[in-house]
């Protein structure tokens, strides 16, 4: 099950990405925004985040403008590693070498071509279950 969270900036390329789920059968769970009228992006990265962190969504993707706030948002949430990507190399990466839970991308920077790849590739990438990435990623946790 994905986590899905976006805010108004996010919202147009939120819509390709749910195209992309349904099209692959994939289950998610949408926890908005809903529109384009302007909204909070804390608001629906803490939702979907809270959603990951609690083992109720196995994944998420957080879509904003730039997904810069709404990554910073969802990584303050213990227990998630939301990585912000821009392409594919980054997305593979970060399944492999830190487990990221969550993926975040900023509708103003990727179109919807490259967008839909960068999912693809995040959902597909397993963890490397390497020793040396399971000690850093506790690390990371303190
Ligand atoms: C909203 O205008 C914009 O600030 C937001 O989507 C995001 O880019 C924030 O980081």
């Amino acid at each position: 099950m994905i986590a899905l969270g976006c805010d108004h900036g996010g919202y147009p390329l939120m819509k390709e990405v749910i195209k992309y789920l349904d099209e692959n059968s994939i289950e998610y769970k949408n926890f908005g925004t809903f529109s384009q009228e302007s909204c909070d992006y804390p608001v629906y990265a803490k939702l979907a985040a809270e959603a990951v962190a609690e083992g109720k969504c196995d994944r998420g993707i957080l879509i904003c403008g730039t997904g810069i706030g709404i990554s910073i948002t969802a990584n303050k949430i213990k227990g998630i590693r939301c990585a912000l990507c821009h392409d594919c190399f980054s997305a593979k990466a970060t399944r492999e070498h830190n487990d990221a839970n969550m993926l975040a991308m900023g509708a103003r920077v990727v179109g919807p071509g490259l967008a839909i790849e960068i999912v693809r590739n995040f959902l597909s990438t397993e963890f490397s279950n390497d020793e040396r990435h399971i000690r850093r990623i506790k690390q990371i946790e303190g």
